[in-house]
C-alpha cells in the first residue's frame, strides 16, 4: 500500500522529491546557480525545479515568489526582466524556493491571499481562504432580503471566521451591515482583526464555540466549518494537511460535526426572514440538508462552485 501525503513527516520525501532524485536533479537550485544570472533566467530555474518537485502552477509560482523575495511588482519584475541578481538576492529567492519545494503554499509564503476584492493577512493559525468559498459570499448577498437592505442596519455573523474572510467580503459589499466573527482559536481572531482595520469599527470578533456567544436577531449567518471527515484527514495533499492547521480541516467523523453546532444554534440567532448560508464539503449536501431540517430550516437547492460541485447552502428558519 502506498504512504498517503500526509502520513509522512513533513521533511519525508514526496512523490515530486522522489521523481527529481530519481531523474538526478539537485532539489533545491544552488544561490550561486543564479548569482549574476537575470531575473528573466532565474524565474525560469526556479519553475524548472517547481515542476521537476511536482509543484501546481511552477511559473506564476515562480514570479510570485521571485517578486516577494526582491519586493518588486509584476510589471516591474518584467521592465527590468534582463537585470542581474546580486548574491543577497539570488539567496533571498532560493530562501522562499526552498520554502515552496517542500510544498508549503505559496499564500503562506507571502502571508496574505487574495478573496473576494480583498487581500486578507494570514498567521500560521488561520485557514487559506479558497476561491470557492466565494460561492458563499455569492448566495449570501443573493439571499438577501431586499427590504432588508433599505434603511436599518443588517447583522451578519461569521461563525469560524478564521482570517475574517466570509465576515469581511460581506461587510465589503453591505455598507449598512455590522458583523462579528467567531472562533474558537484566539490567534486566528487576532488576524481577522488586524484584517479588520480598514472597515470602520463595523466588525467584532469573539472567541467561543461556534455561536455559543452570540444573541440575536442575526440577519445573515455564513459559516465554512472545518468538514474533512477524520479518517480522510491523512489523504489531503502535502499544501493542506501540512500547513493548514488540522483545526481549521478535522469535521470530526462523518465530517458533520460543525454542521450540528451551527443546525444547534442557527434557529435561536436568526432574525425572521434571515439566511443561514454554509460552505459543504465533497457530497455533503444531503447530510447537511437533513442536519438543517432537523433543526426547523427549509433548505434551498444547493448551489455550485466554479467547478460544478454543491459548495453553498441556503437555509431559512421555517415559519
Ligand atoms: C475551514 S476554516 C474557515 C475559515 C474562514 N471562514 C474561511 O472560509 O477562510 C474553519 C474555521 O473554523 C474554526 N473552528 C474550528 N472549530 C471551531 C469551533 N468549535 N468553534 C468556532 N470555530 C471553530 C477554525 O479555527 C477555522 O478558523
Amino acid at each position: 500500500m502506498s504512504t498517503p501525503p500526509c502520513a509522512t513527516s513533513h521533511k519525508s520525501e514526496t512523490a515530486g522529491h522522489r521523481t527529481a532524485r530519481a531523474a538526478g536533479k539537485p532539489l533545491v537550485p544552488r544561490t550561486e546557480e543564479i548569482t549574476g544570472h537575470s531575473l528573466a533566467a532565474a524565474r525560469r530555474t526556479i519553475a524548472e525545479s517547481f515542476r521537476r518537485a511536482g509543484v501546481d502552477n511552477p511559473d506564476l509560482d515562480a514570479r510570485l515568489l521571485i517578486g516577494h523575495a526582491l519586493a518588486l511588482s509584476t510589471a516591474v519584475l518584467v521592465t527590468q526582466s534582463q537585470r542581474a541578481l546580486s548574491k543577497e538576492e539570488a539567496g533571498a529567492i532560493i530562501g522562499l524556493a526552498a520554502r515552496r519545494l517542500v510544498h508549503e503554499p505559496v499564500a503562506r509564503i507571502l502571508g496574505r491571499k487574495e478573496f473576494w476584492n480583498l487581500s486578507l493577512r494570514l498567521n500560521s493559525e488561520t485557514f487559506v481562504p479558497r476561491p470557492e468559498t466565494e460561492t458563499v459570499v455569492e448566495a449570501a448577498l443573493a439571499a438577501v432580503n431586499p427590504g432588508l437592505a433599505r434603511g436599518r442596519a443588517i447583522h451578519v455573523a461569521d461563525l469560524g471566521t478564521g482570517s475574517g474572510a466570509l465576515l469581511l467580503a460581506i461587510l465589503s459589499e453591505l455598507p449598512q451591515c455590522f458583523g462579528v466573527g467567531t472562533d474558537i482559536n484566539a490567534a486566528a481572531l487576532r488576524c481577522a482583526q488586524d484584517n479588520a482595520a480598514g472597515f470602520g469599527g463595523r466588525a467584532s470578533f469573539v472567541a467561543c464555540d461556534y455561536g455559543a456567544a452570540l444573541a440575536g436577531p442575526i440577519d445573515i449567518l455564513v459559516s465554512n466549518p472545518p468538514y474533512i471527515p477524520h479518517k480522510e484527514m491523512a489523504d489531503l495533499p502535502p499544501e493542506v494537511c501540512f500547513f493548514d492547521p488540522p483545526l481549521t480541516l478535522d469535521g470530526g467523523p462523518d465530517g458533520l460535526d460543525g454542521y450540528r453546532a451551527i443546525a444547534a444554534v442557527a434557529r435561536r440567532l436568526l432574525a425572521p426572514g434571515g439566511v443561514l448560508v454554509v460552505e459543504l464539503g465533497f457530497g455533503q449536501a444531503a447530510g447537511v440538508r437533513l442536519l438543517f431540517e432537523a433543526a426547523g430550516l427549509a433548505c434551498a437547492p444547493p448551489q455550485p462552485d466554479l467547478s460544478g460541485i454543491p459548495r453553498a447552502l441556503v437555509a431559512r428558519p421555517l415559519a
